[in-house]
C-alpha cells in the first residue's frame, strides 16, 4: 500500500512538472506548438494477470498480520496462506551447479526449502549435500545434460525450472508470484536479458527459468549427450548457447522488468541498493563493464548474487524471520474497547495503593505517593554507572550522565 501511494505520489510531481514546463513553453513562446508524450509507468501488466489468475482460483483473500499468519500456517484449517497456496499450484524446480561445497551447503540450508524440489549438480559428489554428478566437456554440455536429466527424472510434476550457480540467491516465492498466471506449457525463458553478437539471451549470473514447454523443447531438440555435446564449445558461455538454441526455436527472453523498470533477476549483488553514486562493476565474460543503475532494485526482486555463504544465512534470517513492525502490527494500533478517562486512571491507581476512597486524598499526599515510586535523579544515575562500568570506557559514561542530568 506504501509503495503504491509512493509511486503515485512520484508519478503527479511529474505530472506537475511536466504541466509547469508546458505553461513555460507557452509563456514564452506560443507560436511553437510543443507535443509531449509522458508515461508515469512503465507498465508491465504482470500484477494485473496475476491479479486475474486469482480471481479465478474461489478464493477470498484477506489481509492478516505476521502473527495471524503464524497461526494460519500453522493451522490444518480451511485457511491458508496466499504464498502456501501457490506453493501447492505453482511448482518450482531448483536445479543449482555446485562449484564449492560451503555455497551448497548454504544453500541447501536457506533458499532451497522454498523450492518444490531441489536438484544439485556438480563435477563431483563429495560435499555434505547430494550432488549428481556430471561429466560435460564443455559448458553448454553441462546445462544440455541437466536439462535432460531433469526432463528425464521429473517431467511428471514440472512446471518451472529455475537455474542457477552457487553464489546466487533466490526467492522462490517471489517467482511463483510472477510466472503463476503464465501457462508453463507455453516456452517461456525468464531472466536479466542481454545482447551478444545480435544474440538475445538471459545471463547466466542472474540465473534464469525456463518453463515445461521450453524444457520439452530443448529435450526433443537434444535428444543425446552427444548431441549436446556437438552445439557448444568452450566454458563459460552457456547462457549464450542456450538463448542461441531458444532463438533458432523462436523462443526468446520475455522483459522481466517491474513496473519501475527494475530487474526482478539481478545478476549483481545488494551492496548498491541505495548508494549515491553510480557503480561500474566488472560483469560477464561478454561485456566487460557495466553501470548500475543506483536504487533500481525490484521489491518483487527474484535472483540476486549473494556473494558468499555467509551472506546467505543473512539474508535468510532478514527475510523470513524477523518481524518487521513497519507499518504497525494490528493488535497495538487499535483504541482499546473501553475508553478510560483521565480521571478513572489516577482514581484507580490510588485506590490500588491502599489509599481508600480517592476523593480524600490531599494533592501533597498524590505527590508523596509519586515519590516513593520513582527514583531521584541521582539514584538513577549511579544506577547506571554501576551497570556500565566494564561497558563503557569513563568518557561514555560520562556523556551519557550529562545527558541524562
Ligand atoms: C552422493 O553421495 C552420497 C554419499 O556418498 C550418496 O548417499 C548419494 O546418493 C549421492 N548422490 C547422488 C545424487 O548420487
Amino acid at each position: 500500500m506504501l509503495r503504491i501511494i509512493y509511486r503515485l505520489k512520484k508519478c503527479v510531481f511529474i505530472i506537475g512538472i511536466v504541466i509547469g514546463v508546458i505553461l513555460a513553453y507557452l509563456l514564452i513562446d506560443s507560436e511553437n506548438e510543443t507535443s509531449m508524450q509522458m508515461s508515469c509507468k512503465i507498465r508491465d501488466g504482470s500484477e494485473i494477470a496475476y491479479r486475474e489468475w486469482f480471481s479465478m482460483q474461489n478464493f477470498k483473500k484477506y489481509p492478516a498480520n505476521y502473527f495471524e499468519l503464524r497461526d494460519v500456517n500453522s493451522a490444518s484449517g480451511d485457511l491458508t496462506s496466499e504464498a502456501s497456496y501457490l506453493y501447492s499450484v505453482v511448482h518450482v524446480h531448483c536445479v543449482v551447479f555446485i562449484k564449492k561445497r560451503r555455497n551448497a551447503l548454504a544453500v541447501k540450508n536457506t533458499w532451497a526449502k522454498h523450492c518444490n524440489e531441489i536438484l544439485f549438480f556438480g563435477l563431483e559428489n563429495r560435499s555434505d549435500v547430494s550432488v549428481t554428478v556430471l561429466k560435460p566437456k564443455s559448458s553448454w554440455h553441462y546445462l544440455c545434460d541437466a536439462i535432460r536429466y531433469l526432463w528425464q527424472n521429473h517431467k511428471a510434476n514440472l512446471h518451472w525450472a529455475l537455474f542457477v550457480s552457487d553464489d546466487v540467491f533466490v526467492i522462490p516465492e517471489n517467482l511463483r508470484y510472477y510466472v503463476a498466471s503464465l501457462d508453463f506449457n507455453e516456452p517461456h525463458y525468464l531472466g536479466e536479458e542481454g545482447t551478444f553478437w545480435g544474440i538475445e539471451y538471459n545471463v547466466g549470473e542472474a540465473g534464469y527459468v525456463l518453463s515445461k514447454g521450453v524444457i520439452y523443447a530443448l529435450q526433443n531438440k537434444f535428444s543425446s549427450s552427444e548431441s549436446c555435446l556437438r552445439s557448444g564449445k568452450y566454458w563459460r558461455n552457456e547462457d549464450f548457447y542456450l538463448g542461441k538454441n531458444l532463438g533458432e526455436m523462436g523462443i526468446t527472453p520475455a522483459n522481466t522488468k517491474d513496473d519501475s523498470g527494475c530487474n526482478r533477476f539481478q545478476r549483481y549483488n545488494l551492496n548498491y541498493v541505495s548508494s549515491p553514486q553510480k557503480h561500474t562493476v566488472p560483469s560477464s565474460a561478454h561485456s566487460l563493464l557495466n553501470q548500475i543503475t543506483p536504487g533500481c532494485y525490484s521489491d518483487y526482486i527474484i535472483t540476486f548474487n549473494g556473494i558468499e555463504p555467509d551472506k546467505f544465512y543473512l539474508y535468510d534470517y532478514l527475510l523470513y524471520s524477523v518481524r518487521v513492525v513497519h507499518n504497525g502490527v494490528s493488535h497495538g494500533n487499535q483504541p482499546p474497547p473501553v475508553s478510560v478517562s483521565e480521571d478513572q486512571v489516577w482514581r484507580e491507581f490510588v485506590r490500588a495503593e491502599g489509599f481508600g476512597e480517592p476523593a480524600s486524598i490531599s494533592s501533597k499526599q498524590y505527590f508523596e505517593l509519586w515519590q516513593q515510586k520513582i527514583q531521584s535523579p541521582e539514584v538513577f544515575n549511579t544506577f547506571l554507572r554501576q551497570h556500565s562500568e566494564g561497558i563503557f570506557n569513563s568518557d561514555d559514561v560520562d556523556g551519557a550522565n550529562s545527558l541524562g542530568s
